[in-house]
């Protein structure tokens, strides 16, 4: 499975590729939709909601409360279910950049090196990437682990807020708190994604690479 989402990084046509193409873009944009509803529920039940209601009497508030609750309910399972879903299959996808950025950064390069050398009509070399340690920082697998285990706390909690028939003590505070975990899941989403990037996929100018080229022995 792993091999087969990671194939779509090819640059092939088959049909096969082109369907788990869409299929991987479309769990992205599952992944991204159900965050923005998780995200949006959230603020609307702890930001909204109390304000909304704040002038009516304690029966109607309550009232008032637990029909919010109930929606917000499917919200939260909904968005939950998608978001554990289509994180496995970006996982999945970016499994090799998350666990080996060193060779996937080496093939990255082999290819720019091959399509510059195709293009310019040279033969193309055997580039090599210097075995560094990467730095903790610069890691992906690091910011994945920590983007998807705050991710489970966070939809964890928002589950158990909408447990049971009556909402636990505080709910308006658990929510907020639940909202601040979130906007640090969302922002180590991005630092995922931006240091896989910069790790996995060095950037590669014509320069660079005619210097790679004259350097290695063509191959
Ligand atoms: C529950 C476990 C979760 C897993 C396993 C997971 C996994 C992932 C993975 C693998 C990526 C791609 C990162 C990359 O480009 O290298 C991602 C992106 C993202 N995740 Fe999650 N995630 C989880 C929960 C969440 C939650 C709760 C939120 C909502 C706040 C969220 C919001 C995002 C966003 C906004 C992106 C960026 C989407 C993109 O650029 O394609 N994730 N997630």
């Amino acid at each position: 499975m792993i091999e087969l989402l990671a194939a779509t990084d090819n640059s092939g046509f088959s049909p096969t590729i082109i369907t788990l193409n869409t299929l991987v873009l479309l769990s992205r944009f599952l992944h991204l939709l159900s965050a923005t509803l998780l995200v949006g529920g959230t603020l609307f039940y702890e930001m909204v909601v109390p304000i909304a209601i704040a002038d009516l009497k304690s029966e109607q508030q309550l009232l008032i409360f637990a029909r919010a609750r109930w929606v917000f309910r499917r919200i939260v399972w909904l968005s939950t279910a998608l978001i554990i879903l289509t994180g496995t299959v970006s996982s999945l996808r970016n499994w090799s950049a998350y666990r080996h950025p060193q060779s996937m950064a080496q093939q990255y390069t082999q290819k720019a090196i091959d399509s510059y050398a195709h293009q310019t009509g040279q033969p193309s070399a055997a580039v090599s990437i210097k075995a560094e340690k990467i730095p903790l920082v610069r890691q992906p697998g690091l910011w994945w682990a920590a983007h998807s285990a705050l991710g489970v706390i966070a939809v964890g909690l928002a589950i158990f807020l909408t447990l049971g028939r009556s909402p636990p003590s505080h709910p308006v505070s658990w929510m907020r708190i639940n909202l601040v975990i979130l906007m640090v899941v969302i922002f180590l989403a991005s630092a995922t994604r931006h240091v896989r990037r910069i790790t996995v996929e060095p950037r590669v100018t014509p320069a660079d690479a005619a210097s790679i080229l004259s350097a290695s022995p063509a191959r």
